[in-house]
């Protein structure tokens, strides 16, 4: 497993991808996070509190927000999480005169955008956990439905292990529609049952009359934690609330770390905030790093630190900040192999992919279009519009196959399917021969 490569008490500023990118592969045992929902509009902090300032944009658009590195990167990677989006995109569809004159696989939506950037980040939080380790993702009714079975897609689906619901009485009253007062937070382990789970750090009380009733046959510690968890949100008088927008409760992350991690264990969060999930990891004794895009937020979570040691060690102010939290706007370099496929596709011969930039698919596209006219390099049918052929591997992704344009072929959807991850062309090739399908 790899060492993390970078320090204790981390705190990164920029946009979390390329700080993802850049950290080893199974370097982290939790991940403990609270992404954007896709809200459709921005978040203010309250005025006049120590977040005073602070906001963060929520709406997502397809032609302003997606980055083709990131289509590539999830066709060839994940091409299972690509058909997520896809039926996203299908649903959420604008139906304008424009869009509609469109081939539909080149209009996107919001709601894909929005799973776009999330693909990519859990794409890179996959690859950095430890075999053992475990991600919690909060969410929230509005693309917890698509989220999920991205999960599944990019964790696989055998290692979900729980949909916690986090129940609060505030906010979302309306005459027209039950209030709205819980979010979901997806639990998935990186191998299946190699997770931690501390039952006995997040039992909780029995009913005070039952417990006496049964008092002997009782744990004292308590009954295990269904999957709701009533939890208010800090109040907007308490000590805990620092006017951070969309701040979570430090009970709600605190039951987290205790139930999916030990002591001196190391805790990431790549959407952290004002730090809720780092307070906690300070406070239960793990290690830790965070990145957030907004400077606001590094403010406020040196600000919440240090009233932290303040408090529970009576140091002074700036003593333990500086020497133990370290701040970077700069990339940790890899250690590592540098390995980049997310590991259920890591190559059995690892095989490195030839210098130069890298082509986009269209370019790829182009190129084969050029190199073998308009046909399949499976079956030989021409086809008058290019659009049936579809760019795919040679030697597959799963068997060491590289994503550049010297594995690449043109293919007709039935050849496509019939090729799957099973065969190279020339095995393609032979299936076709044997079954009459050979033009
Ligand atoms: C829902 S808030 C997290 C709140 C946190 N759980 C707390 O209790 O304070 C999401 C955070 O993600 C940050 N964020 C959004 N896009 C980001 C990106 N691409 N890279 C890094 N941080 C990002 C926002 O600045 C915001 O602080
Ligand atoms: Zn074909």
């Amino acid at each position: 497993m790899g060492e993390p490569n970078w320090q204790n008490r981390t705190l990164f500023r920029g946009d979390n991808l390329k700080f993802l990118r850049a950290m080893n592969s199974e370097s982290v045992d939790l991940i403990a996070t609270d992404p954007p929902f896709n809200k459709g509009r921005d978040f203010h902090a309250t005025p006049d509190s120590l977040a005073a300032g602070a906001r963060f944009q929520d709406r997502w658009s397809w032609e302003k927000d997606v980055h083709q590195d990131w289509l590539d990167q999830i066709r060839d990677d994940c091409p299972a999480v690509w058909e997520v989006i896809d039926a996203a995109n299908a649903v959420y569809m604008r139906p304008t005169k424009k869009n509609l004159s469109k081939p539909r696989d080149e209009v996107g939506s919001d709601m894909g955008a929005f799973l776009c950037f999330m693909a990519v980040r859990l794409l890179e939080m996959h690859r950095v956990l430890k075999p053992t380790g475990s991600i919690y993702l909060h969410c929230d009714p509005t693309a917890s439905h698509y989220l999920k079975a991205i999960m599944d897609a990019i964790f696989g689906w055998r290692q979900f292990v729980n949909e916690i619901v986090w129940s609060y009485r505030s906010g979302g009253g309306s005459k027209r529609h039950f209030g709205k007062k819980h979010d979901t937070i997806f639990w998935y382990s990186v191998k299946h049952n190699k997770h931690t789970f501390n039952t006995d750090e997040v039992r909780i009380p029995y009913d005070a009359v039952i417990a006496k009733k049964w008092e002997h046959k009782f744990n004292k510690k308590g009954k295990v934690s269904g999957d709701v968890w009533d939890i208010s949100r800090p109040a907007n008088h308490s000590n805990e609330r620092i006017g951070y927008p969309t701040q979570k409760p430090l009970a709600l992350y605190k039951r987290i770390l205790e139930a999916s991690s030990n002591k001196g264990d190391i805790v990431l969060d790549p959407f952290c905030g004002c730090a809720t999930t780092l307070l906690a990891a300070e406070r239960l004794n793990r290690q830790w790093a965070g990145i957030d895009i907004w400077s606001k937020a590094h403010e406020v979570i040196l600000e919440r630190l240090e009233q932290h040691w303040l408090v529970t060690l009576g140091k002074t102010k700036h003593s333990l900040l500086d020497e133990n939290v370290h701040y970077s706007t700069d990339l940790p370099v890899r250690t590592d192999s540098g390995e980049k496929a997310v590991p259920f596709l890591r190559v059995k011969v690892r095989v490195k992919e030839p210098d130069g930039p890298r082509w986009t698919r269209a370019e790829m596209y182009e190129h084969l279009l050029e190199q073998h006219g308009p046909k399949c390099q499976g079956c030989n049918r021409v086809f008058d519009d290019p659009r049936y052929l579809e760019l795919d591997h040679n030697t597959p992704r799963s068997d060491g196959g590289l994503n550049h344009v010297s594995n690449r072929i043109l293919l007709c959807g039935p050849c496509n399917r019939l090729k799957s991850n099973t065969f190279t062309l020339s095995g393609l090739r032979r299936q076709n021969q044997k079954r009459g399908y050979m033009k």
